[in-house]
């Protein structure tokens, strides 16, 4: 077994619409092992427009590295072979990469990779933007469930383009086994087939309908795609990325 390696995931309790308490981000780590991952990074919502003050976001950091270390002392116990790492999904805004240098939200772990959603009607022209403004300052973008935007699905050589310029892709392990026909469907299709996507995450909210587990889509991928890349994306990549390693 490879040990998968989620990327992003709400596991970490009361401090977003994921887990809601302490019992629930328990269960959702339970899962999580049992079902085959080693290595999950919290990447709890970070949205800049929802803090009145720096002081409130400072306030919300300390509540992350609280129950981090809750959960990181429950797996220590539990399961001392997983790792757990910080992050945060951040809504892009136009200083996210001052948002990260100030540490008033996460990259992914310690790299210099950030995962960066935006609004699902955003245009090409903001993503592309704010790709290139990420990158041209130090951040390495991996833009998070990359399937939900509407730009990007229906033009394949902007997602195409998007890549050349250095983003990463991250596709939700849900939307791997649900899409079967339409846009959506022929999008991910051509961006496994042309190996466009680099990490497969759960996205988890909860521990029963949107819970955090890879193996049914990693067997899909697998069957589909191959071994080598199934393994690539559930996890070399998304483990170079937590190393800080570059991507290709
Ligand atoms: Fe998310």
């Amino acid at each position: 077994m490879i040990g998968f390696v989620d990327l992003h995931c709400h596991a970490l309790f009361r401090v977003d619409d994921g887990a809601k308490d302490e019992n629930t981000m328990k269960s959702m780590l339970d899962l999580a092992y049992s079902d085959g991952t080693r290595y999950l990074c919290f990447t709890p919502h970070f949205k800049i427009f929802e803090f009145d003050s720096e002081d409130e976001v400072y306030v919300q950091m300390q509540r992350l590295n609280h129950r981090f270390k809750i959960a990181c002392e429950y797996t220590h116990e539990k399961y001392p072979d997983m790792c757990l790492f910080l992050g945060n999904e951040i809504m892009y805004h136009l200083d996210a990469d001052v948002s990260l240098a100030t540490n008033k939200c996460h990259y992914l772990g310690d790299s210099s990779y950030a995962l960066i959603e935006f609004e699902p009607d955003s245009s090409a022209y903001e993503i592309e933007s704010s790709v290139l403004r990420l990158l041209r300052r130090g951040v390495r973008p991996l833009i998070a469930h990359i399937e939900r935007y509407s730009a990007i699905v229906k033009d394949f050589s902007f997602a195409k383009s998007l890549k050349d310029n250095g983003a990463l892709f991250q596709v939700n392990a849900r939307s791997v086994t649900k899409f079967k026909f339409g846009k959506i469907a022929n999008f991910l299709k051509l961006s496994f087939k042309k190996r466009m996507v680099d990490v497969v995450a759960s996205d988890a909210h909860n521990a029963t309908s949107f819970s955090p587990q890879l193996s049914k889509a990693y067997s899909t991928v697998l069957k589909k795609y191959g071994q080598d890349y199934a393994d690539s994306i559930f996890h070399e990549k998304p483990l170079a990325i937590l190393k800080n390693e570059q991507i290709f």
